[in-house]
């Protein structure tokens, strides 16, 4: 068990994002999430490559880039030049999901597939073995600060025996409601990364959050 923690910066303060990712910096997190929408895919938009590329600038922490778009393989290169190291599209959102996922290992980033919460594990079956990470969706993708849904245990308890059961080196990733209530029952469900926006950034201390999702 990994127990990583990817804090989302969706739920940062935009006007002072260099002393939060500073603060990130100085954290116990491993990776720092970045949520990519498009308003087509998700009924939300946020931002883009100008912005991944001045965070990259600003630290070394694992950029895990999470794309919330359709055809999320029109940017592949892109992505790759503003600095992400993990790139995760959705199964949703990719008609020739294999390729992509290729694509993506071709470009030198680790490949994530997301899957919304109405989405059966069981559809991965299939391309397990050449995924680097499974992002479990807990929340229906668009917002941060939405109510876990608590069928997502049995969908990581699925994956990591998809997994297990398989050559598939991946690693599990949860998205959504995260926070200090449900993060080690997901650890022990099987997830090795725990995203959390508002339960990091929506405190007097971000950092002691972080540590609480550890522990
Ligand atoms: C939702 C995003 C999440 C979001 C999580 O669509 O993918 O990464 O930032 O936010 P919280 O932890 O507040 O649910
Ligand atoms: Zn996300």
């Amino acid at each position: 068990m990994n127990k990583i923690i990817s804090p989302s910066i969706l739920s940062a303060d935009f006007m002072n994002l260099k002393s939060e990712i500073e603060l990130l910096n100085n954290s116990a997190a491993e990776w720092i999430h970045i949520d990519v929408m498009d308003g087509v895919f998700v009924p939300n938009i946020t931002f883009g490559f100008p912005v991944i590329k001045q965070i990259r600038e600003q630290t070394n922490k694992v950029l895990d880039v999470h794309l919330m778009i359709t055809q999320p393989e029109r940017y592949i290169s892109e992505f790759k030049k503003s600095g992400a190291d993990v790139l995760t599209v959705h199964y949703e959102a990719c008609t020739h999901l294999h390729r992509t996922v290729q694509e993506i290992k071709a470009n030198g980033m680790k490949a994530g597939v997301s899957l919304v919460p109405h989405v059966s594990v069981s559809l991965l079956e299939d391309i397990i073995e050449e995924l680097d990470l499974v992002l479990i969706m807990s929340v229906n993708p668009g917002f941060g600060g939405q109510k876990f849904i608590e069928n997502s245990y049995k969908k990581i308890r699925q994956t990591k025996e998809m997994i297990t059961s398989s050559k598939s080196q991946a690693i599990i990733q949860v998205d959504g409601g995260v926070n200090d209530q449900n993060a080690s029952k997901l650890f022990d469900a099987g997830a090795d990364v725990l995203v959390a926006g508002n339960f990091v950034f929506k405190s007097e201390n971000p950092s002691k959050q972080i540590l609480k999702l550890m522990h």
